[in-house]
């Protein structure tokens, strides 16, 4: 059993959150406010795969861009640990971490080498009018990380690991399928020497019958390179398959977070079970799915106290009143429900 305390993050999120502003009018007045992302804690271990899930806008990729800093966060912290020594004068000297948003706009490369993202749409991270060999090569040119002559070696070398063929690097993109696209887009991200990927719904957009290799591919990589990662799906069997722990999202916040097995098996949360007992599966005739009651309530006003009470099956008094507390067992599991200790939660063996 490992010691929590020896147990390091290389990624902690405290008290993260992002608010879009919704406006009205020619003079664009705010009049409300949607809160994509809230009071969300979270940690990601070296060389762990964290899967994130939850429903369609409850905000997972607003957390992935927030990582990647593609966005700022309205509030709370992103604290990574970059060892890459141009950015070692920010680091928190208690943590040894670093406070991205504390990282100015001129040593943002550095920090996007180490934090790379995976879209599900590879054609967005990729110029239809170049080479993917050039494609690939363009980021050591921007990140300096590999000397101009071994650049075309590393190519090849990348293009080999996530399973395609060296002399591919002269083709364009659209010579691609979908699959293969997706592996150059993974490609081209290693290529900064990531410490921490992103992969925000990486194979949702391919079909099924190659989703399950570029899977395999990726967590080949992710020994290869020791990677931390992220990977956010709404497709639970994908997420049982890949990670190690599992975050589960509501309206914005983590409200489980806990190892695979258990999150399946034995989940916490009566947000989680309902969610795992919610999708179709073998062997459970339709007619005994459990749908999840209620409708999600609207992010720009969520329910006080625990967000999910007004679905909740187990509700109390206290529910509706008293945010649920957001600590984490030192592993960065947790469970953000009043009754965590007391309920006998169904998971889906
Ligand atoms: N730029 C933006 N401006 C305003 N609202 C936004 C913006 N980006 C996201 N949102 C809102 O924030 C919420 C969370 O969106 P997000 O895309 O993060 O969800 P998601 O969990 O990734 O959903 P999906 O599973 O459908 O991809 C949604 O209500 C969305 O409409
Ligand atoms: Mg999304």
């Amino acid at each position: 059993m490992k010691d929590p305390t020896t147990r390091k993050p290389v990624l902690q999120i405290d008290n993260l959150g992002k608010y879009f502003p919704v406006t009205r009018g020619i003079f664009r007045r705010e009049v409300a406010r949607v809160q994509a992302v809230d009071n969300l804690f979270l940690k990601l271990y070296p060389g762990e795969t964290l899967g994130i899930v939850g429903e369609s806008g409850c905000g997972k990729s607003t957390l992935a861009r927030l990582i990647v800093r593609l966005l700022d966060p309205s509030r709370g912290k992103v604290n990574i640990e970059l060892d890459d020594p141009r950015l070692h004068h920010l680091r928190d000297n208690r943590t040894g971490l670093i406070d991205i948003t504390k990282i100015p706009r001129k040593s943002l490369l550095e920090y996007r080498a180490k934090v790379q993202m995976v879209f599900q749409d590879p054609y967005m991270s990729l110029n239809p009018r170049m080479r993917v060999g050039t494609a690939i090569r363009e980021v050591m040119e921007v990140q300096k990380n590999v000397e101009p002559s071994k650049r075309n070696a590393r190519v090849a070398e990348l293009l080999t690991d996530v399973g395609l063929r060296a002399d591919m690097a002269d083709r364009y993109p659209h010579e691609f399928s979908g699959g293969q696209r997706q592996r150059v887009s993974i490609a081209r991200a290693l290529a900064a020497e990531p410490s921490i990927l992103v992969a925000d719904e990486p194979v949702s957009a391919l079909d099924v019958s190659v989703q399950a290799q570029v899977v395999q591919m990726l967590l080949e990589i992710q020994s290869k390179y020791r990677l931390s990662m992220i990977f956010i799906s709404h497709d639970l069997s994908v997420v049982k398959y890949v990670s190690d722990r599992v975050a589960v999202m509501y309206l914005g916040e983590v409200v489980e977070c806990g190892k695979t097995d258990e999150i399946f098996n034995s989940p916490r949360h009566p947000y989680t079970e309902a969610l795992m007992r919610s999708v179709p599966r073998l062997g459970v005739a339709a007619n005994e799915i459990d749908v999840i009651s209620g409708e999600i309530p609207s992010n720009i006003s969520p329910p006080p106290g625990c967000k999910f009470n007004p679905r909740c099956k187990y509700r109390q008094n206290i529910c509706s009143t008293k945010v649920p507390h957001n600590v984490d067992d030192g592993d960065g599991n947790l469970s953000r429900c009043h009754f965590t200790n007391e309920l006998k939660l169904d998971g889906i063996l």
